[in-house]
């Protein structure tokens, strides 16, 4: 299933690539104008994707969207170019959810959470993308819990930063409350974690009670001080 849409959405990429001309040298970044630069791209990853995938090699474990480990490793295993993984992430971004879910047939696939098309942007996009190809399916640690281990700043960036705004760890998200301005007590963040809420997931079970408490003490110190 979701092979069927990674595959569709390479080819709408080319018909994209068409009609956009920066996308053009896309394929090119090793040699082309259009240089990537990865730092930055793992730097927006950590703010805009994290909470919602798994990337290893960016210490991140969100789990609403699939592992991106898991879904290049057989491509780049059976010698897929990075350039063609790299191109594939591009379309991601730039169509999110919404044109799968439209030209799908699969009314159990249009239920499922979805993905916000351009979190980011130009050359910040070719960036991500790049970072993403670069290091994805690479063979490292799935991203568990454990590679993070109780650094509560790096469970914040890799499960909640891009859902929340906290000045201390340079996230910006914006689907659920500004914690800057929120200040929660670490109780209310360690409930909250635990349980979820109405949209967020619960944390119980994909997180250590160690790992809760950890990130629960790091946003209730730093909240609001930056
Ligand atoms: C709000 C959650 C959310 C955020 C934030 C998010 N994604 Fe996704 N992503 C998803 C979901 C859900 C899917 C699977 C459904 C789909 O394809 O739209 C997905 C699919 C993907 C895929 C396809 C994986 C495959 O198996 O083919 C890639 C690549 C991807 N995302 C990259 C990114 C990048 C890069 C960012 C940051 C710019 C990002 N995502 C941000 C939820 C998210
Ligand atoms: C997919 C988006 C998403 C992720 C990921 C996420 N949150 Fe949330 N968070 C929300 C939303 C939305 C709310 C508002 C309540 C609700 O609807 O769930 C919220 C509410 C909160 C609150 C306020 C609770 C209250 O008492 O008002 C805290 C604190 C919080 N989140 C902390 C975190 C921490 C820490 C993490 C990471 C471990 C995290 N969130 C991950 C979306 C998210």
């Amino acid at each position: 299933m979701r092979r069927t849409g990674r595959v569709w959405v390479s080819g709408a990429g080319l018909a994209a690539a068409a009609l956009l001309p920066a996308g053009c040298g896309v394929g090119g970044v090793a040699n082309g104008a259009q240089r990537a630069d990865t730092q930055n791209g793992q730097q927006l990853f950590t703010q805009k994707c994290a909470a919602c995938h798994t990337l290893a090699a960016a210490g991140t474990n969100g789990t609403i969207g699939p592992n991106l480990d898991n879904a290049f490793a057989v491509d780049r295993q059976q010698g897929y170019a990075e350039s063609s993984i790299e191109n594939v992430v591009l379309d991601q971004i730039r169509l999110g959810s919404g044109p799968i879910a439209t030209y799908t047939t699969s009314k159990k696939f249009t239920s499922q959470p979805t993905m916000p098309a351009n979190l980011v942007t130009g050359q910040d996009a070719v960036d991500v993308a790049a970072y993403v190809a670069s290091v994805a399916g690479t063979g490292g640690p799935a991203g568990s819990p454990s590679s993070v281990g109780t650094n509560g700043a790096a469970i914040f960036k890799g499960n909640c930063a891009s859902c929340h705004t906290l000045a201390d760890a340079g996230a910006t998200g914006t689907v659920g409350p500004d914690l800057d301005q929120l200040k929660p007590a670490l109780a209310r963040v360690v409930r909250q974690v635990t349980n979820g809420g109405a949209i967020m997931p619960a944390f119980k079970g994909k997180l250590t009670p160690a790992q809760i408490q950890a990130v629960a003490k790091y946003v209730s110190s730093v909240a609001g001080k930056k």
